[in-house]
């Protein structure tokens, strides 16, 4: 592929050779330290990020390429009304390959359309955030295994897009899918609908936990997008909603693996941090090798990377 724009356009084969590269990467992170010396990627976000942001910063670093960074949105040109067709423009011409972060959902797609260099979708409102998906199955499967997955996928299944990229991602492996939120925050249909099309093991909707619980392997737990609500009242309504402690446990296998994309607000307690369940630091340190995994795909060749 050119760029890497949602989770639809991954094959399980795609998936698995960004997995493998990014174990092998783990194991002898030394062996890659040089491998892109010299090259440098665009960091652009239009929105707020830490993981996302620094872990790619990261991950061009220890392979030994740099990063050049447009800065926030209050200190760069944006503010003077550069349309974001103009500024992928001018920042393909000083980096090797670009990644973006944006509040429309459709800016990565738009935006990919106007460059040749390789460009990473690092979040588009409420549309996908394939990134985090594969740092996600990457710590799937070192918890529990892509193969025979029941998982649970709780919060805002509306706004989250790091949900709808997992989700469409879990259909390439037979997962058994539950989705658990209030009826305002549901999967948007037409995901619901794609979901039902795609070859996987099946998907249920839920607005309570306890029915599911003890049959998961994985519960992927979300934070409300406060930011996506077009009205504050309706995010008071379901604020807090959906809170995960001590005592929720009580009915979970004791291999569960807790996830979460953070930041958080409230739904996980901080009491589950220190138990066996949490693996949600984990998931936000994968994010490293998976992201050099998927910068040394996509920069190998000259910037023609094909996963
Ligand atoms: N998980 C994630 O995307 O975090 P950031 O918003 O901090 O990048």
């Amino acid at each position: 592929h050119d760029h890497l724009i949602t989770s639809k356009q991954l094959s399980r084969a795609d998936i698995e050779t960004v997995l493998d590269r990014a174990a092998e990467i783990d194991a002898d992170p030394s062996a890659v330290a040089d491998r892109h010396a010299n090259r440098l990627l665009g960091l652009l976000f239009f929105e707020p990020s830490t993981r996302t942001k620094m872990s790619f910063e990261t991950a061009m670093k220890r392979l030994g390429g740099d990063v050049v960074d447009m800065g926030s949105v209050e200190s760069s040109s944006v503010k003077k009304g550069e349309t974001l067709a103009d500024t992928v423009r001018v920042i393909e011409g000083y980096a090797d390959a670009l990644v973006l972060r944006h509040p429309k959902q459709g800016a990565a797609t738009m935006a990919s359309e106007f460059v040749d260099v390789p460009l990473l979708n690092a979040g588009d409102g409420a549309g996908h955030h394939p990134t985090q998906t594969l740092l996600d199955l990457y710590t799937i499967r070192e918890n529990a295994g892509l193969d025979d997955l029941t998982i649970g996928i709780m919060g805002d299944l509306k706004y989250g897009r790091t949900v709808h990229s997992l989700a469409y991602a879990l259909t390439n492996f037979d997962a058994r899918q539950h989705f658990v939120s209030p009826e305002s925050l549901q999967l948007p249909r037409e995901v619901v609908y794609d979901l039902h099309q795609a070859d996987g093991a099946g998907i249920r909707e839920h607005d309570s936990l306890e029915e599911v619980l003890p049959s998961l392997d994985v519960l992927y737990v979300t934070r409300i997008q406060r930011e996506r609500f077009p009205d504050e009242q309706e995010y008071q309504k379901v604020a807090g909603e959906y809170q995960i402690d001590m005592e929720t446990l009580e009915a979970a296998s004791d291999d569960l693996t807790i996830m979460h994309p953070l930041p958080r607000v409230d739904e996980i307690a901080p009491a589950i941090d220190e138990t066996e369940y949490a693996a949600y630091f984990e998931q936000a340190h994968n994010g490293v090798p998976v992201r050099m995994a998927l910068l040394d795909l996509f920069l190998q060749e000259g910037g023609d990377g094909d996963e």
